[in-house]
């Protein structure tokens, strides 16, 4: 993916330039978090903090959480598939729901890597895409428990991507706020649907140890790294939520794993 155009991004600082792996797309997905941080009440009407102590998000933490990792999109670049929505069918369909603050409809940080993965594990010429549309992947929405207008469209897609394309191997994933998308659109999901989905890959889940609708365990993979405090259930934004770029191989094996199986 369009890596080299991170190379005119001007405004990038020249110490995190320094480290090729560090891209624009994630420092700013970082300011922008800390930007909308502490403005919301959850519904319970206690403060939904969203806080960057006691390690603050900065470029040097960023640095450290993607380094090596390829495929990451710079931020404005709007990475966006929606094959579903145009009917494309292949033997394999990823619909993905993105994070917090970042591009539509694939995200930066996870998103794009994933695929990248999912290409090199199934084909390029195998893999379907449809990020989540009419969803802001804002913070306000993460701390009322993840966009309802996301989870409706997620929703809506899968319906949708069983009745087009009733022979491809369906995953549902999510990064952070996307997977609380997934697990609200699988809740609305019927039963027909909820057994079209083949696999489930939750990166960073704030809603980790929930149930995904009634879509059995054994088809889901939940990723949750020590210390990031988000899938403790908390709102802050550690160098451990930042790092799931380095668990899209294992995941896409995962999914290949799954896409194999009889059930
Ligand atoms: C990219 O996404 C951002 C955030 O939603 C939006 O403000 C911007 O207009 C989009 N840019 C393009 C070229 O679509
Ligand atoms: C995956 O393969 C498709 C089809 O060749 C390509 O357009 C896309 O750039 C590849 N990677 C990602 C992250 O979409």
């Amino acid at each position: 993916m369009k890596l080299h155009t991170f190379l005119t991004f001007s405004s990038f600082s020249a110490a995190a330039l320094a480290n090729p792996a560090v891209t624009p797309a994630a420092v700013a997905d970082h300011q922008a978090i800390q930007e909308r941080a502490g403005t919301t009440p959850t519904p319970t009407g206690t403060a939904c903090t969203a806080t960057t102590s006691p390690a603050p998000v900065n470029s040097a933490t960023l640095a450290a959480a993607v380094a090596g990792c390829v495929g990451i999109q710079l931020a404005g670049t709007n990475d966006t598939r929606n094959d579903i929505v145009n009917k494309i069918c292949k033997p394999f369909t990823l619909i993905f729901a993105r994070g917090t603050s970042e591009d539509p409809n694939l995200g930066n940080i996870v998103g794009p890597p994933f695929i990248d993965a999912l290409n090199a594990t199934f084909g390029t010429n195998n893999v379907a895409v449809q990020g989540v549309n009419n969803y802001p992947a804002s913070a306000p929405e993460f701390c009322i428990g993840g966009s309802p207008e996301g989870s409706q469209n997620l929703a809506q897609l899968i319906s949708q991507t069983r009745t087009e394309c009733p022979n491809t191997k369906l995953c549902v994933s999510g990064y952070s706020q996307g997977c609380q998308v997934v697990h609200n659109a699988a809740s609305q999901l019927s039963a027909t649907d909820t057994a079209f989905i083949n696999s489930v890959v939750l990166f960073g889940d704030p809603d980790q140890g929930k149930p995904v609708g009634k879509v059995p365990s054994y088809k889901v993979s939940t990723d949750c790294h020590a210390g990031d405090n988000i899938c403790a259930g908390g709102e802050t934004i550690l160098e451990p939520h930042l790092s799931y770029c380095h668990d899209v191989a294992a995941e896409a094996a995962f999914a290949k794993a799954r896409s194999l199986a009889s059930n």
